[in-house]
């Protein structure tokens, strides 16, 4: 059974880029905000990536004018009736999240997919704020959502296969790649990279070299696409600080502790390109 049309909570820039995909491909998509000014902000920045699309030639004036008719916003969970799927793509808070997983459980209907970008949190425990673990379930997008091919499914202890399958063949229907990972700290993607970006974070802490050698080191030496420092950047040194937290939280190992300098940035707003600095200005 096909998903043609999907809810997502929270237009930020992973729920944004759910939502922009989505509607590209011709799914249906009502995305649900905290209030009406934040509701407005999520569509322009759809709006702008759509027009930027446009722009460089990836995406003709009628598409894009198809993906805006298949885009909603809202700042109710009551107008997801008849979604196939809702993701949820709010920042990296249990509380918050179990707050959304249980007003999705009144309204969402029998045969939904419940599924969550969590980077870091549990599945199984954001599951148990719903009566129907058996149909939570992770879906892991990378950023920029429009860019990367991968997604994660992540299936809990309780997840059903049935769950798991429709959950695969959605984000097959968007054209990514797919891996199920474990319900396990970072999954598989993160479990890898979030201890190296840490590690790079720390050389920088250190004064063992600067940002701009740093990154340039793994551009040329390693072909990364992007240094590591610009990375969490791109990331959000916010989004960094939770999914360190969280994993290391879980596992309490030394590399996944975050180094005090990213948590001194993010309380001095320095979050990344989002907030115009980070570990550099934008
Ligand atoms: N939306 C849509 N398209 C975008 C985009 C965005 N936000 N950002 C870049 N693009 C497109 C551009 O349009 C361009 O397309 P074209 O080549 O067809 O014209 C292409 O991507 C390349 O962009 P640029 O030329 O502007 O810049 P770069 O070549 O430097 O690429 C990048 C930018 C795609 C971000 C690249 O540097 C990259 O892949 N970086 C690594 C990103 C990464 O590792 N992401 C994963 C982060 S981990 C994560 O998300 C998990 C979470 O849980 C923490």
């Amino acid at each position: 059974m096909s998903i043609d049309r999907i809810g997502v909570v929270g237009g930020g820039q992973m729920g944004g880029g759910i939502a922009e995909v989505a509607a590209r491909t011709g799914v249906d998509v009502v995305v649900r905000e905290a209030d009406a000014a934040l509701a407005s902000a999520a569509r322009s920045r759809v709006e702008k990536s759509l027009a930027r699309a446009v722009e460089r030639g990836k995406l003709a004036e009628d598409e894009r004018d198809a993906a805006l008719s298949r885009l909603s916003y809202t700042t109710s969970v009551g107008d997801f009736d008849g979604c196939g799927l809702i993701v949820e793509a709010i920042p990296e808070d249990l509380a918050a999240k179990e707050e959304v997983f249980r007003a999705l459980d009144g309204v969402a209907g029998p045969d939904a997919v419940l599924a969550t970008n969590t980077s870091s949190i549990p599945i199984m425990r954001i599951a148990l704020a719903t009566g129907r673990p058996e149909s939570v379930v992770g879906l892991h997008f990378f950023n920029p959502v429009p860019v990367m091919e991968l997604v994660e499914v992540i299936p809990s202890l309780a997840t059903s296969e049935e769950t798991v399958a429709r959950a695969v063949g959605f984000a097959e229907a968007l054209g990514k790649r797919v891996v199920r990972a474990p319900d396990r700290a970072g999954f598989i993607v993160n479990a890898l990279l979030v201890p190296f970006l840490l590690d790079a974070v720390r050389m920088y802490e250190a004064g063992h070299a600067t940002a701009e050698d740093i990154d340039t080191g793994l551009r040329y030496g390693a072909n990364h696409p992007m240094g590591p420092l610009a990375l969490c950047d791109l990331i959000g040194n916010d989004t960094m600080l939770g999914v360190a937290d969280a994993m290391h939280a879980e596992t309490h190992l030394p590399h996944h502790a975050a180094p005090q300098l990213l948590r001194r940035m993010v309380e001095a707003g320095r979050l990344g390109r989002k907030a115009g600095r980070g570990f550099y200005d934008y």
